[in-house]
């Protein structure tokens, strides 16, 4: 596929005519990283905006025990390494690649450039900023007032939104789930088993389907 076809599929760049989306590939490298690479690490100067061609990614924060908390997992058309180029400041977190990835890389000029020339992207941006807010303070939320139980329900009610279906097909371990949710990797897969067993969801080995979204939204204490 054609650098233009894959930024044509990015959310952030959707609204660029075909001629700029050109301009945008001229200036975009393409970078792959093997299965458990690191990409950014945390507190390093930031030249660089990144976005997903093919594969997973994790944003994570490892504390000095050596344990992972994942802020967030990112896949196809999503972006990364914003935030460093908007306030200058050293990158957040560390970004992991969860899969063997490809990844398109844009510097800090070209993208400041691109910004300026369109301002659909710099809205593009800032809508995609709050929406990761959101999460995070949903996550601030969940982490205060709801039990285990609750914040895997929240998770999964979370990860079929992102699939618009109660289908969910992203591949999420149970120990991938537990440190996004702030969790063992036990209690988690002994909290899947009973809600398979109340029957609000069902597991196979290429998703997790959704059977009874009130029962689980009540669990996340959305009703
Ligand atoms: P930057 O700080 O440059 O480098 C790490 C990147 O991880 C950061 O930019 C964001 O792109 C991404 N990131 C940090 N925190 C989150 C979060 N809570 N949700 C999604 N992405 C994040």
């Amino acid at each position: 596929m054609s650098v233009t076809a894959i930024l044509q599929k990015v959310p952030l760049f959707s609204q660029l005519a075909t001629a700029e989306l050109d301009r945008v590939a001229e200036i975009t490298r393409e970078r792959s990283y093997p299965r458990n690479s690191v990409i950014l690490f945390e507190d390093d100067p930031g030249d660089a905006l990144y976005v997903v061609a093919t594969g997973q990614v994790k944003v994570v924060l490892i504390g000095e025990d050596g344990r992972e908390v994942i802020l967030s997992v990112l896949g196809e058309g999503d972006f990364f390494g914003e935030m460093s180029l908007i306030d200058e400041e050293p990158r957040s977190a560390h970004v992991i690649a969860m899969e063997d990835s490809n990844l398109l890389v844009i510097r800090r000029e070209d993208f400041q450039a691109i910004l300026q020339q369109s301002p659909g992207i710099a809205m593009g941006l800032l809508r995609e900023l709050s929406r990761r807010l959101r999460r995070v303070d949903e996550k601030v939320g969940s982490l205060v007032l709801l039990d285990v139980n609750g914040r895997v329900a929240q998770l999964l009610l979370d990860l079929a939104d992102e699939a618009r279906s109660d289908r969910i097909t992203r591949r999420l371990t149970h120990h991938t789930i537990a440190q996004m949710i702030g969790s063992s990797r036990e209690t988690v897969s002994r909290t899947m088993r009973e809600l398979v067993d109340k029957g609000y969801i069902e597991i196979s080995r290429r998703e997790i389907l959704i059977r009874d979204r009130s029962a689980l939204e009540a669990s996340a204490g959305r009703s």
